[in-house]
């Protein structure tokens, strides 16, 4: 058996963990909505429409918050139609998903589904059909006091309490030929900087989200950003990313595995190029990320990954992936990828939540399940708080087409003076067993509280609604403190989490 080695010291840290890192993503697209957190008759529902089967597994994963409404739905959305009795509500062509949006959930709904999931709404704005005229007003509606004419149709709705939504996304994936209303750089940065100019005087105490580049592979990524950052610098509190990793792209699965690295270079970039901006500016405002879609997506696999033609139909299955065990260790290594990069990513959604590309699955008037790929990140935002520590692995390497030489193990730990807690994080992304020792220093007093494994003989193995718990996180054994170090092996392609009490 190889071995790897770390150090593990609560003085060296990264930074503090926001625990906004731990969101998630609600959009009308396929059956996230309708058929996702909400089924009215569903025997599990309550007399909302709100599954209640699909709100615990919500709250078991952790989630902190939740982007809403979209994505791509958002820039064809005309929020008002989501207001007001349902009966009254138009029904409307969804150009970004060819569905037919009954508009029976909209803003005092989520927001309904959101405190019953004791999460933090994140709200995106139509910049594409729209613009900021439509966002202040949305804004009104949702923070303003009652006595104008939009937080008055609020109270009307029976809220009387503004809600103080606090995070605000400036649109959706801008530069993106696929995006109602697409922009170019210059377009996209003088309307968002209006538009948040706008937002700002209704409510001055929001943050607001600019769209970076759609993903790495844009032509115009880096360039994208830079001018969107010189044309909205005043406005903007974060910079968002945007990735998804399709197994199928990747000739093999060591390559897939490795795969989380490319968050790490985008983040990279991107905090390169909003910082050079500020250099530019001679501002000292560091402008922030916000990794507000991330996941692994079968698109390659699944034909149903997007709609282009046939009928407009109302909550077609879009993007219902089964998630694997290599799925679950790729999540599991974009968590760590945004946890490394504490210090400047403060807000991250996975995309998305249930049924679209996600987590958690149902079945209309059917059961609701975990996918594996929901055990990293309910451990990620149960375990991982506080500071994230500074670790180097000193291990077996491997080569890889896009990321070069790879470490075998990829680790990362946190430690949570409040609940005096070291958590270590550690993938083992190889076939072989490989024995772990990680030193202790300035934590003379730890023991180890639990070790918990996600590994599975069967790579391609996942959850059905027949089989819901076939991939579950089980409890590891041999994990130890001697000798002032931490030992424990990690098994062949596994995920673990080492809980160490006493720090
Ligand atoms: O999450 C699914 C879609 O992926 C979103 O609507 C869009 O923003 C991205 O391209």
């Amino acid at each position: 058996m190889s071995g790897a080695r770390l150090t593990l010291d609560p003085a060296f840290t990264v930074g503090a963990v926001d625990p906004r890192v731990y969101g998630s993503f609600v959009e009308h697209m396929g059956r996230a909505v309708y058929g996702g957190i909400y089924e009215p008759g569903h025997a599990e529902a309550d007399e909302d429409g709100w599954r209640g089967d699909v709100l615990g597994h919500v709250r078991e994963m952790g989630v902190t918050i939740v982007r809403y409404p979209g994505g791509n739905f958002v820039s064809g959305y005309d929020w008002e139609d989501g207001i007001g009795p349902r009966a009254e509500r138009p029904a409307k062509l969804d150009l970004a998903w060819r569905s037919l949006e009954s508009n029976a959930v909209g803003t005092d709904d989520f927001m309904r589904w959101a405190a019953l999931a004791g999460v933090e709404p994140m709200f995106a704005v139509n910049l594409g059909t729209r613009g900021p005229d439509a966002a202040r007003a949305l804004l009104e509606y949702c923070n303003g006091d009652p006595g104008s004419y939009w937080a008055d149709r609020r109270v009307a709705n029976g809220v009387r309490e503004p809600y103080g939504v606090k995070l605000w996304c400036l649109g959706n994936e801008m530069d993106g030929p696929w995006q109602m209303g697409q922009k170019t750089p210059a377009e996209y940065g003088r309307i968002a900087a209006e538009a948040g100019k706008l937002m700002r005087l209704v409510d001055p105490d929001i943050e607001l989200v600019l769209c970076g580049s759609s993903n790495i592979h844009m032509p115009t990524f880096g360039t994208w950003e830079d001018t969107v950052l010189d044309l909205a610098w005043d406005v903007a509190d974060y910079i968002s990313l945007h990735s998804y990793w399709d197994p199928d792209e990747f000739a093999a699965r060591a390559d897939y595995l490795a795969s989380p690295h490319r968050a790490d270079r985008m983040i990279e970039a991107v905090v390169a190029t909003a910082d050079a901006v500020a250099a530019r500016k001679r501002s000292r405002k560091k402008v922030m990320l916000s990794y507000d879609e991330w996941n692994v997506w079968h698109q390659l696999r699944n034909p149903h990954h997007t709609r282009t033609d046939g009928p407009f139909a109302e909550a077609p299955p879009l993007g219902e992936d089964d998630h694997t065990v290599t799925d679950a260790l790729v999540v599991g290594g974009l968590l760590l990828s945004l946890l490394r990069h504490c210090d400047r990513v403060k807000v991250a959604c996975q995309a998305q939540l249930v049924n679209v590309i996600p987590f958690i699955r149902t079945l209309d008037g059917g059961p609701a399940w975990r996918q594996p790929s929901f055990y990293p990140f309910a451990h990620a935002a149960r375990y991982g708080r506080g500071e994230v520590l500074r670790v180097h692995v000193d291990g077996p390497t491997y080569a890889t087409e896009e990321e070069g030489d790879v470490p075998v193990i990829d680790a990362l730990a946190t430690h949570d003076a409040e609940s005096g807690t070291v958590t270590l994080f550690a993938i083992n992304r190889g076939a072989e067993s490989v024995a772990l020792e990680a030193v202790l220093r300035e934590l003379p007093q730890a023991a180890v509280a639990e070790h918990l494994v996600l590994a599975d003989d069967d790579l391609d193995a996942g959850n059905t609604p027949e089989a819901p718990d076939r991939v579950v996180p089980r409890a590891g054994s041999g994990a130890r403190v001697e000798d002032g170090a931490l030992r424990a092996e990690l098994a062949p392609y596994s995920w673990n989490v080492l809980r160490l009490s006493g720090a």
